[in-house]
């Protein structure tokens, strides 16, 4: 385990000179980058599980993809699409195409951005224009980014709009099928929390915005920032019905979740389910700021040319890396690896479970390389928090949090956790999420994960933390990786039981 360190020089003029409203996982002031692994300028080598959030998919620095970059830079930087057609965009679409006929064929129409929030905002632009409808539906807990308009689109935390009100109108939040966000207890069946799901989107569309004026229902196939959680393949189906049935268009925030992360090209692929456009980013080009969405022929022919673009939107540079990655995952049998090293991550985290510190997890979930585990405290702390809250009693009615109000699976669980004795309600707290303070392990598990020199990031306003390891990381990464967490879970678990 390394020591503590004082930040280095550069990690303090960094602190004084980087505006607040960054925040930042480690001090370290990192230097260098080799697939899993990051070196610091104070030496330390960390085991990379967060990938740079969900980026380098092929590690850091993959030599093929340095490579096209160093070439590209030789060559073209930057042409501009408003200028002409540059070779590697062309390249790109070549390689990009037959991908995104994996999602649906008809995704035959692309363009391309830098960031996730700016593709996000280009799917919003396209959904508006082809429909003549404004208004668009979001998940509770999604994130879309950090511009104002995704900001406002963005339901995971607070803190992403806090201050900066009022973000655009036109913006409806429905229920996303996440036992967390409903209030109840890990154990309640997927069918129940879909059509409870459902059954909100159906309340929104007849309560809020009619389907008259809803352009667009979005969603992440897996919810990233909102707790890590896949959609069940009948949610994604539900969604579709309901959009065909009211002229909506379905859009796929893949920016977390595709580009292989889920162990298929876009995790929307699990559902079978057709999006009206896929939206793209992170690991498309390794590290590279490229983002896209994909669409059909129809709905893009109906926008004016000049409507769409950007100074540096489909950078030349960031093309080449991202053909790169595309070729490097056919080539070296990246989606295989996935699958081979899932495995291993689940029964590794299964076996967990079953130790004395595995205790502290409540949930196991996830594709592919993009799990969520949830924790809760020990009985003691939590009826220690609880009793500090004045909400203690068992059967009391719950103080209900701000993440699950209004919805009648809030109510159901209201009712569950005050009929139900079983261990499972005892463990279970819905009314555990609120604004105020609250102890959680998962930012415990984070900081003891960083002591033994493994970089973990933590996801939601719930106690979650999430792997993001690289897709092509070794069989003894990992097990070094699962090798530290254990650690760090048992130190939290010594901390936790001598409170
Ligand atoms: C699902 C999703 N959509 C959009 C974004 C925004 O992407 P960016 O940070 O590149 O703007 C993110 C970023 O984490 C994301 O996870």
């Amino acid at each position: 385990m390394s020591l503590p360190l004082q930040p280095s020089a550069d990690a303090q003029f960094g602190a004084r000179h980087i505006a607040k409203g960054v925040g930042r996982l480690t001090n370290h002031v990192l230097k260098r980058g080799q697939g899993s692994w990051i070196f610091t300028d104070q030496n330390v080598k960390l085991l990379d599980f967060t990938t740079g959030i969900g980026v380098v998919g092929l590690g850091h620095c993959h030599p093929k993809v340095t490579a096209a970059a160093q070439e590209q830079l030789g060559n073209l930087v930057h042409a501009q699409i408003n200028i002409g057609h540059s070779e590697a965009y062309i390249a790109l679409l070549r390689a990009l195409l037959p991908k995104l006929a994996l999602a649906h064929p008809s995704l035959d129409s692309v363009f391309l951005w830098n960031s996730g929030a700016e593709a996000v905002e280009a799917a919003i632009k396209l959904a508006r224009g082809c429909t003549g409808k404004q208004n668009v539906v979001v998940m509770q807990g999604s994130y879309h980014g950090r511009t104002l308009q995704t900001a406002g689109m963005t339901k995971s935390k607070t803190v992403y709009s806090a201050t900066f009100h009022p973000v655009p109108p036109g913006i409806y939040t429905t229920a996303f099928p996440y036992y967390a966000q409903h209030g109840l207890p890990p154990s309640t069946p997927e069918s129940t929390l879909v059509s409870a799901s459902l059954h909100q989107l159906n309340l929104v569309l007849s309560q809020q915005t009619s389907p008259r004026d809803t352009a667009a229902i979005i969603l992440e196939p897996v919810l990233g920032e909102g707790g890590y959680v896949p959609a069940p393949a009948s949610f994604l189906q539900g969604l579709r019905k309901i959009c065909d049935q009211h002229d909506i268009l379905l859009i796929c925030d893949e920016v977390q979740s595709g580009s292989g992360r889920t162990g298929k090209w876009w995790s929307c692929q699990y559902a079978n389910v057709r999006p009206d456009i896929l939206i793209f980013a992170k690991g498309i080009a390794n590290g590279l700021p490229l983002s896209g969405i994909a669409s059909r022929k129809e709905l893009t022919d109906k926008q004016a040319p000049g409507s769409m673009g950007g100074t540096y939107a489909g950078n030349a540079v960031a093309c080449a890396a991202a053909q790169a990655v595309i070729k490097t995952f056919d080539e070296e049998r990246v989606l295989d690896n996935v699958a081979e090293r899932s495995a291993e991550l689940f029964e590794f985290l299964h076996n967990l479970r079953k130790t004395e510190a595995g205790s502290l997890i409540e949930d196991v979930r996830g594709l592919g390389l993009m799990v969520g585990v949830q924790f809760v405290l020990p009985s003691t702390l939590r009826q220690q928090q609880a009793a500090e809250r004045g909400a203690g009693k068992k059967g009391q009615a719950p103080v209900l949090n701000d993440a699950s109000q209004n919805t009648a699976a809030s109510a159901a669980a209201a009712a569950h956790a005050a009929s139900k004795d079983g261990e499972e309600d005892a463990k279970h707290s819905p009314w555990e999420v609120g604004i105020a303070p609250r102890m959680q392990v998962a930012p415990k598990v984070v900081a003891e994960c960083l002591k033994r020199d493994m970089l973990l990031l933590s996801t939601s306003v719930f106690d979650v933390v999430r792997f993001i390891p690289p897709l092509n990381i070794s069989r003894q990464e990992l097990q070094e990786g699962c090798d530290r967490f254990q650690q760090a879970l048992e130190a939290v678990w010594k901390e936790l039981k001598s409170t």
